[in-house]
């Protein structure tokens, strides 16, 4: 049922109704879909209950489906129903025993759960069995909590909250590191913008945000982070693109490609034109910004008109970056940022769905479109110039690995100094965190 509709027919009462739609959100994911997707179709005077409830179920899925499982002999036939029990069996955890929930854990009381996650049962048309169904489950659970806990003890999936294949793959990358990064992804970002040097400086910020009563303190450079309390559209000088919310990891790209006034700069997988913008700030330049998706450069056009950015020296085109007949004028770019598609394994603490949407056949495919677009955009760069690559991935075979091999099949290829794979951190008391990426250099050698 569509979401809009299940929320029509929904009761007023805004848990039972945060439930519904979440469970609904969540079965979308089991589907296939983004969580960003299915909460783009929440009715927004809902949206931002259902995310913070989503957000937490996605960060913490690996316990609430061992725990399903645990309950449920075999799917309902309702997949949002199967969502709701797993949710609700999370949500239960952390209502037995608030003390030992991370800080952004949504906090009911147990009686409120269960009758409100069973009322969300009968609300949204689940068969008549399944209410009386999730209710007995919940006080199970509820009476045999330590048991609970105790299953899944040894279960790395509920322990870390990522599929196997995605552990091994860290482990074997990274036999040091892979546990911190992994628990990355069971807190929350900060918000960090990048203040847009064009039209204002980060001085001038810091005094509108702090006018308005918003904290935030400046990270460096053209960063500063912000303590939120609503919608970022809401603080000061959004309208007037003072700024643009960037990680601190992202805002290293256009810092790293350094353009310089009057080059020739190519963004070939531009969309949403984060970076796009970063570049336009930093120096007049001539840009095309290229994307295969048509819908996404529409918002790298979106963007650049909020940030003032745009000019005749801006280009932006629809195409696939590898077919160089489709859009190349032949003549070569002093500055290339590639910034690839990737597994996106860097970025699960802003989007933990990412880490159940991916398969592991996935990985192999990205790095081969990876080399494909790396090896055409090669040919459009002069001789002395530079191309960043970029992903926001923690996997060697999408960073390191991919730099390796690039250079082997590009003798006129030389490193210059990145930093490679930059580790993803959480967002820690005073530690703003950062996501994962890998930037690697190249210069081309003047034959
Ligand atoms: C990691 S995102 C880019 C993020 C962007 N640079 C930013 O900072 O906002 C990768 C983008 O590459 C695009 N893409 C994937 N394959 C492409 C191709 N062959 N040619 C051009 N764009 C491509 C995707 O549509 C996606 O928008």
């Amino acid at each position: 049922m569509p979401l809009i509709k299940a929320f029509a027919q929904a009761s007023t009462s805004p848990l039972s109704l945060t439930l519904l739609l979440a469970s609904r959100c969540l079965a979308a994911v089991e589907g296939g879909r983004s969580l960003t997707e299915a909460l783009g179709k929440v009715p927004s005077a809902n949206r931002s209950a259902v995310q913070a409830v989503t957000l937490y179920a996605m960060r913490h899925w690996g316990r609430a489906r061992a725990w399903r499982a645990m309950t449920l002999k075999k799917p309902t036939g309702q997949p949002w129903v199967d969502s709701l029990i797993a949710l609700s069996l999370l949500l239960l955890d952390v209502a037995v025993a608030p003390e030992s929930s991370s800080t952004d854990a949504p906090r009911y009381t147990p009686h409120t759960l269960v009758t409100q996650a069973v009322d969300a049962a009968r609300e949204g048309r689940a068969k008549p069995v399944l209410p009386g169904l999730l209710n007995a489950i919940l006080r199970r659970f509820q009476r045999e909590h330590r048991q609970f806990l105790d299953n899944i003890k040894t279960d790395p999936v509920a322990r870390w909250g990522y599929p196997l294949w995605w552990q091994k793959q860290l482990q074997a990358d990274y036999p040091h590191d892979w546990q911190s990064i992994l628990a990355v992804s069971c807190f929350a970002p900060r918000l960090v913008l990048r203040v847009n040097t064009r039209l204002t400086d980060v001085a001038e910020v810091l005094h509108e945000f702090s006018e308005a009563g918003v904290t935030a303190v400046h990270l460096g450079e053209s960063a500063i982070a912000v303590t939120q309390t609503g919608s970022v559209d809401q603080l000061p000088g959004y309208t007037e693109g003072w700024w643009s919310v960037q990680d601190l990891g992202a805002q290293r790209a256009a810092t790293l490609l350094a353009p310089k006034s009057g080059e020739r700069v190519l963004d070939a997988c531009a969309a949403p034109g984060g970076k796009t913008a970063h570049l336009l700030e930093l120096a007049p330049i001539t840009l095309t910004a290229l994307d295969q998706d048509p819908d996404r450069l529409i918002r790298v056009g979106d963007t650049l008109s909020r940030l003032r950015l745009v000019h005749s020296g801006v280009t932006l085109k629809a195409v696939d970056a590898r077919n160089l007949e489709q859009w190349w004028d032949g003549k070569p770019f002093d500055a290339i940022l590639a910034d690839l598609p990737c597994t996106a394994s860097g970025v699960v603490r802003r989007h933990p769905d990412i880490a159940w949407l991916r398969r592991v056949a996935d990985l192999p495919k990205t790095v081969t479109q990876q080399a494909k677009i790396l090896d055409a955009l090669w040919q459009t760069l002069a001789p002395g110039g530079r191309l960043l690559m970029v992903t926001c991935s923690v996997f060697l075979q999408e960073g390191e690995q991919q730099a390796v091999n690039f250079l082997s099949r590009h003798p006129d290829a030389r490193r210059l100094p990145a930093p490679g794979h930059l580790l993803p951190k959480a967002s820690l008391g005073d530690e703003p965190g950062q996501d994962g990426f890998f930037y690697g250099l190249f210069e081309r050698a003047v034959l």
